[in-house]
């Protein structure tokens, strides 16, 4: 009934979500542990007040657009409304790849990519991060890809690539697209944002997911050169933001710095969960997102992260060569990674432990 290709993929595998009023410590999402600006709700009411929701929302949503102009300062025109960043990745990807193209991204990287690349019968180009999660720049720009995707800063590894790396990419593979997928960028020191501005083959795309504590909204937001914005809304769906979200999304931009306020305080958080996590024998390169990837060397971690989930914590594992040693772990309330550093502590003394016995 498919298309053979569609029979053959596995679905993209969200993270877990617990059922309504199961308790839980939640660590597996990137979500923000702190609620969105007062001003949302009050936004949101607003918007399913009388009869409103009789009409369709505005197809290009208009105001939500022009708040995210006045907010990013840059022209109406070179920003593109998405239902989540995933929406607008699954543009660009619709958009740029035919059957047997080839896109070309570093893994381990968001999972997604897989899924969007195997639904156009793209071709991934094979290229790898080396532990220290380095940009491998040549053989990306040596793939000549159709499209070449870089999470920055990297899910699941929480390290960041400089913009003028970035700015060099665009330049070697132009005019071939590069999209920066930053959904994580808020909890970073920098992001690349000018080179929406500044490269016609370059597109910037933000979540509101993280930052914006609105992952249950869905809105997203893809900053690009005119011309690929207007290619976008020729594959995107007529009304793909509801009013809802649409009046979230003005109300959120509208009292950013609660926002920020709330990434000031993950960050703190995450400054102490690394160095709690070191201290008990976790590898963790300092993150730039609101999650650290802990890692014991060579130990397969499916173990502790199916017992931390016995405990009422969910972490993110990966079954993968280049992720089975290590967990991705969401910075949450500091009471939470206090709850979770408790049971880590003597899970890791254990197989230490064992370790050690087995060495001698
Ligand atoms: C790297 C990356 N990009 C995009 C997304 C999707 O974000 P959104 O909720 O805006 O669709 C995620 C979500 O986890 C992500 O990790």
């Amino acid at each position: 009934m498919f298309r053979a290709v569609i029979d053959k993929m596995a679905p993209y595998t969200p993270g877990e979500q617990p059922r309504p009023g199961q308790r839980v410590i939640k660590l597996n999402t990137n979500e923000n542990p702190y609620p969105p600006s007062p001003r949302v709700r009050h936004a949101v009411i607003k918007a399913v007040a009388g009869d409103s929701l009789r009409l369709y929302p505005r197809p290009l949503a208009d105001d939500f657009v022009a708040a995210a102009a006045r907010y990013y300062r840059i022209p109406r025109h070179m920003i593109l409304a998405g239902n989540g960043s995933d929406e607008l990745l699954a543009m660009l990807f619709r958009a740029m790849l035919n059957p047997g193209d080839v896109v070309a991204y570093p893994s381990p990287t968001y999972t997604l990519y897989d899924t969007l690349a195997a639904v156009q019968e793209a071709r991934i180009a094979p290229i790898t991060y080396g532990r220290d999660f380095v940009l491998p720049f040549d053989e990306l720009a040596r793939s000549r890809a159709a499209l070449t995707v870089v999470c920055n800063p990297n899910a699941p590894s929480g390290t960041m690539t400089p913009t003028r790396t970035l700015a060099r990419l665009a330049d070697a593979l132009r005019p071939r697209l590069l999209v920066i997928d930053e959904a994580y960028v808020d909890f970073a020191d920098h992001n690349a944002l000018s080179l929406a501005r500044l490269k016609d083959n370059v597109a910037v795309l933000r979540s509101f997911s993280k930052s914006f504590s609105l992952a249950g909204m869905r809105l997203g937001l893809c900053f690009a050169h005119p011309a690929i914005i207007q290619g976008l809304i020729k594959v995107k769906d007529s009304y793909n933001l509801s009013r809802i979200a649409q009046a979230a999304g003005v109300a959120a931009l509208e009292d950013a710095a609660w926002a920020m306020r709330n990434v000031q305080r993950v960050r703190a958080t995450r400054r102490a969960t690394e160095a709690a996590l070191r201290q008990i024998g976790f590898e963790v390169q300092p993150s730039s997102a609101n999650f650290v990837l802990a890692r014991l060397a060579g130990v397969d971690l499916s173990e502790m992260a199916a017992a931390l989930r016995r405990r009422g914590i969910l972490v993110r594992y990966f079954a993968t060569p280049l992720l089975y040693d290590a967990l991705r772990i969401t910075i949450g309330k500091p009471a939470e990674m206090k709850a979770l550093l408790k049971e880590l502590k003597p899970m890791v003394a254990k197989l230490q432990a064992r370790q050690g016995n087995g060495a001698q």
